[in-house]
């Protein structure tokens, strides 16, 4: 796992970017896992301007979204259906035939998610996984306990991600109780799975996500085994980490991150183009 620390939200989002902008312009067919989330929105719109102004061709690209609420269609302005035709998808050219999540309106929830798995399947498998990570700790809805083996399955959201994602619904109170999500064990399958975490409300769990043991409690600590995993944070989020100077150590050191490092600055002062 390599953890990246950069001084502010912009520049862990530029990083983000260029990973994602770099996959997919040397790979224009490449599969993408996508997430949802207030972070991501900065995401969205960087890449939705590198398609406009810089080229970035989404023609080919097929991407998989790891969520999505049970109950709400995709028009339902509150589903994440919408949310990435708002976000990405429609500004980017990517169409529905090729933007695809979850369906948790489906009359047969069971149906759905195994056809979400075979059509990952068919598709080649996913490339590049971008991740956030709620404060339950969750990657995708796979909240506490969820299985580290788990697939594509219906699950009941934690109280902490009522809380977390209630102001969209106009409350907690408001918000559905279940989502169908990609499991962890699908997410692992991704060859590479790029996570995301901004803002001092993610410092507590991403330093037990990233040092904690792997534990079911942290579902998003499953990614310590995933053989090709990034995590790009900013300061606040990265506050909590009690070994930061060793993965500054690595970050400086890695001839793989050579080329995104600051060149005239410290060490540990995190990155630009050098
Ligand atoms: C939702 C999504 C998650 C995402 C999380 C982060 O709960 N289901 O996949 O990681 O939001 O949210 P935010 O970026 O708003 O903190």
């Amino acid at each position: 796992m390599d953890i990246i620390i950069l001084p502010s939200a912009d520049d862990a989002v530029a990083l983000t970017v260029r990973i994602i902008e770099e996959q997919v312009r040397r790979r224009p067919e490449s599969v993408l896992g996508l997430a949802t989330g207030a972070t991501m929105e900065d995401v969205y719109r960087s890449l939705v301007r590198a398609h406009l102004e810089d080229g970035l061709d989404f023609s080919q690209v097929t991407t998989f979204n790891l969520d999505e609420y049970v109950g709400l269609t995709h028009e339902d302005p509150r589903s994440y259906a919408a949310y990435m035709r708002r976000n990405l998808f429609d500004a980017a050219g990517i169409d529905e035939s090729r933007g695809r999540l979850p369906d948790g309106a489906a009359a047969d929830l069971t149906a759905e998610c195994r056809a979400f798995e075979e059509a990952i399947r068919a598709a080649g498998g996913i490339d590049l996984q971008l991740l956030g990570i709620g404060r339950s700790g969750h990657i995708g809805f796979n909240e506490p306990m969820a299985s580290p083996a788990s697939r594509t399955r219906r699950v009941v959201l934690a109280p902490e991600t009522l809380k977390q994602n209630g102001s969209y619904f106009g409350g907690a109170e408001h918000m559905p109780r279940l989502a169908l999500t990609m499991g962890i064990g699908t997410i692992m399958e991704s060859r590479r799975c790029l996570l995301l975490a901004t803002g001092k409300e993610k410092s507590a769990v991403l330093a037990e996500a990233v040092e904690g043991p792997v534990r079911a409690m942290i579902p998003a600590s499953a990614l310590q085994a995933h053989p090709a995993c990034t995590v790009i944070c900013d300061e606040p989020a990265a506050a909590g980490l009690r070994q930061r100077a060793y993965y500054d150590w690595l970050f400086q050191h890695d001839p793989a991150w050579a080329r995104f490092r600051l060149t005239t600055a410290p060490p540990g002062s995190g990155c630009r183009e050098g």
